[in-house]
């Protein structure tokens, strides 16, 4: 049975839904079953978390017609080709249109599975189960969902929100301490974009953190997750304020699609971007150097990287970067800082600058 358990809400009209967040969610049927509709039930997961968490979440689901789906694990899989699989399931099952799909897993099954529930049979319902401590400040709220393609990352998917979300943050005994630094860079983002004092309380508390404190990755988590919920309500398709939730990540994505999906997690990606995003506002003249020194100094407690991978070339960042989502009739726009908790999504900077600080990477 589990604990406390906090609910907070994205408000998103007639598609506002919930965040359960608490300890022993997973296998819990209360919450997970009045979501479902219909009889049929799809969980969509993977080859390392399906021993972990897939039963206890099939036997919740006792009386319903239940079929999984393991996907390889990797975010080099997170590709059409392995995405089809999941239909091939659907399919085979002969799931109509009244059924649910539930993914269990991280940020790669959620993004993979909410992409396709958004398209099978032209939409069903859909369950966010996020295992990762970045699915579960992240990926598992807002309702952005897709695959990469070799020639940029995310770029095939859709806007489609969950029904719910349930965070069991007792999954994260499992994971590993290089999986968990690189959901704190996604935590570190939300002090950045807008939240200040949360940036404070993260430089007082990332011992704690790192230690997999209890009550401290909870109200981490929490906190997170109210901020991701606030900017996503206030713009649900990114016309505007909730680009600055890409904060690091126009340098993150470039990173992780020059050196290969994977080699490079997500996380330590947006931690390095984040750093150069600090570092090109230093340079603009918006941010203080000891703003940008905090800064790199709590990425680096994290554990996580504070600059690009060695050898990645001026040319090769603006090449990636040329092919952003962000990129508006080809104008390049970065979510910068004006100062600690206040980022802005802007095309107004120098060019030269920009090319000034990656050429200072590239010799670093
Ligand atoms: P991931 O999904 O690859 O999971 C990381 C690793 O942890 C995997 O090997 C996974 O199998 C394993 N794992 C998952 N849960 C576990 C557990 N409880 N115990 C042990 N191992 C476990 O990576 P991620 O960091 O969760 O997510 C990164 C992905 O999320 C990227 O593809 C990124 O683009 C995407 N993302 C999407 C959004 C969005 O808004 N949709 C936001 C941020 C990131
Ligand atoms: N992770 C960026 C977004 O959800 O908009």
């Amino acid at each position: 049975m589990s604990g406390d358990v906090q609910e907070l809400r994205v408000d998103l009209g007639d598609r506002a839904y919930p965040i359960y967040i608490g300890t022993g969610l997973i296998g819990e049927p209360a919450y997970l079953r009045k979501h479902i509709q219909g009889t049929q039930v799809l969980v969509v997961t993977n080859t390392t978390v399906a021993p972990l968490y897939l039963a206890p979440v099939v036997e919740s689901l006792a009386g319903y017609e239940v079929q999984a789906v393991e996907l390889p694990d990797g975010e080099r899989y997170k590709t059409v080709e392995v995405w089809s699989e999941i239909f091939t399931r659907l399919l085979e099952a002969r799931f109509g249109r009244r059924c649910t799909v539930i993914a269990l897993g991280g940020g790669v099954v959620g993004d993979m599975a909410g992409f396709a529930a958004a398209c099978y049979q032209r939409g069903v319902r859909f369950i966010q189960i996020p295992t990762t401590l970045l699915s579960q400040v992240d990926s598992s709220v807002g309702g952005k969902t897709g695959v990469n393609h070799p020639l940029g990352k995310n770029m095939v998917g859709a806007f489609y929100q969950p029904q719910c979300v349930i965070a069991d943050t007792g999954s994260l005994a499992t994971l590993d301490d290089r999986q968990l630094a690189a959901g704190i860079a996604e935590v570190i983002k939300y002090g950045l974009i807008d939240d200040p004092d949360f940036f404070t309380w993260l430089e007082q508390n990332m011992q704690r953190l790192k230690a997999r404190d209890g009550a401290a990755l909870a109200y981490a988590i929490e906190r997170s997750c109210a901020d991701k919920a606030r900017v996503v309500a206030a713009d649900e398709r990114e016309a505007g304020r909730r680009a600055l939730l890409n904060l690091g990540h126009t340098f993150g994505h470039a990173i992780e699609t020059a050196t290969g999906y994977g080699c490079w997690l997500h996380g330590e990606a947006v931690a390095a971007g984040l750093c150069m995003a600090a570092r090109l506002s230093l340079r603009l003249g918006w941010l203080e150097e000891t703003q940008a020194r905090r800064i790199e100094e709590l990425i680096q407690r994290a554990g996580l990287p504070v600059k690009p991978p060695q050898g990645m070339r001026p040319e090769r960042f603006l090449e990636l970067m040329a092919v952003d989502k962000k990129v508006l009739d080809g104008r390049l726009r970065l979510v910068l800082l004006k100062g600690l908790g206040q980022a802005v999504v802007t095309e107004e900077f120098d060019l030269q600058v920009l090319e000034k600080v990656l050429d200072e990477y590239g010799a670093s």
